[in-house]
């Protein structure tokens, strides 16, 4: 994301925290842009820590389980909070931007990166059917799983906590859909292992429809992971 090196190349940033880290993916780019910085990744998963440890045993980077609405840290201790791909999977948003704009210093930023539901190519909704039957799934199972919010929404949880937006910009991670036939089967095999988790529950066979419909759908516009909505907020 060449924009966030490009923002963050005359800012002193030395201390960053990551929000529903998951296995580090994000916390790796963030200490790519960051080089000398302390970064910490927060996650409630234990499994997803462990492997997230493993990935990035640099000693600038610590892991801790913590959930966003309860963040152990005092006021005013980070230059940079970031949050990727996790505000959906949040189940308060509003305290834990509460708990964001807390543990930011006064001129520190607040990074948001995540997936919107609006405004998608075809093969960008396909990724949007995906992924949301997914998180059908999750729920039924269980686990807090939102669909993903629109650029509205995601703006306006930023501004309800009277952060002020400094800058935004939108990208996507595959600059093409992708289109070759064993990709897309890849795909495939990915929504049955989903579907798997659905049997036994009486929505079962609409979640079977729908993910065939996700088949002939990627077969005739392919896949793509749905846009990113970048903000960069300050307190
Ligand atoms: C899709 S992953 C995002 C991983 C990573 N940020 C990235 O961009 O690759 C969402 C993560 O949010 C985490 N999560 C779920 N509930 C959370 C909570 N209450 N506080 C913080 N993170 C949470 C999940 O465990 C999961 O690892």
């Amino acid at each position: 994301m060449k924009q966030l090196f490009e923002f963050f190349e005359d800012k002193p940033v030395a201390s960053v925290l990551d929000i529903g880290t998951g296995s580090g993916d994000f916390i790796d780019l963030l200490a790519h842009i960051f080089p000398g910085a302390q970064l910490i990744g927060i996650d409630p998963d234990g499994t997803v820590l462990s492997q997230a440890r493993q990935k990035l045993p640099q000693e600038n980077i610590q892991f801790r389980q913590m959930e966003a609405q309860h963040l152990g840290f005092p006021g005013n201790t980070f230059d940079v909070i970031a949050v990727s791909n996790a505000l959906h999977h949040l189940p308060s948003p509003e305290m834990s931007f509460a708990e964001m704009k807390r543990v930011v210093k006064p001129s520190g930023w607040i990074l948001i990166s995540e997936l919107v539901c609006d405004n998608l190519t075809p093969a960008q909704e396909n990724q949007k059917l995906f992924h949301h039957l997914r998180s059908r799934i999750d729920r039924l199972n269980g686990i807090f799983h939102r669909e993903t919010f629109s650029r509205q929404e995601i703006f306006g949880m930023v501004t309800a906590c009277e952060l002020t937006v400094k800058h935004h910009f939108e990208f996507s991670q595959w600059p093409q859909p992708e289109t070759r036939p064993a990709e897309l089967q890849f795909w495939k095999d990915k929504m049955q292992t989903n579907l798997k988790r659905a049997e036994g529950f009486a929505e079962y066979e609409e979640l079977a429809a729908r993910a065939k419909l996700f088949e002939q759908q990627i077969s005739e516009s392919g896949f793509q992971p749905a846009i990113n909505l970048v903000i960069l907020a300050q307190k």
